[in-house]
């Protein structure tokens, strides 16, 4: 049944928007020594995520499904956190390193899903998704690694 894949990309959707959500938040309020370059690259990466957002919810459309795009329905489907306190650069970093696996083994098992039903042109953005995410992975354990 297709459904399950209009299930999973609903869980793509709601994992997105909660990590830019997280990502938008630590721009905000990161501190620190090197706030410049943090509140920089935070910034570069809560746009390249919302820029993904609105393509989501249209491929979930093009499955002939109903685009969730409520707190309430993001919390349900998300297994993304939210952040409520004041937590440190280094706590945000790896909180986003943690939750951006997330997002990848979202997309994966998506992008699987989008195979099998033969949905080719959405198993490309799929792709293209899991490959933006796996460039934020390299760019966020860089900044998390300690020099020897
Ligand atoms: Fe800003």
């Amino acid at each position: 049944m297709k459904e399950q894949l209009i299930e999973s990309m609903k869980v793509v959707l709601a994992d997105s928007f909660a990590f830019y959500l997280k990502a938008h938040q630590f721009h905000w309020n990161v501190e620190g020594p090197d706030f410049p370059q943090y509140h920089d690259f935070l910034s570069d990466l809560y746009e390249e995520v919302y820029g993904s957002v609105d393509r989501i919810a249209e491929q979930i459309r093009a499955l002939g499904e109903y685009a969730p795009g409520s707190f309430s329905r993001f919390k349900e489907l998300s297994s993304i956190a939210d952040s409520t306190g004041a937590p440190t650069a280094g706590e945000m970093f790896n909180t986003l390193a943690g939750d951006n696996q997330i997002v990848l083994s979202t997309l994966m098992r998506t992008y699987k899903l989008a195979e099998e039903y033969s949905e080719i042109g959405l198993s490309n953005f799929l792709q293209d998704r899991y490959d933006a995410h796996k460039k934020h992975a390299w760019m966020i354990s860089s900044i998390l690694k300690r020099k020897q």
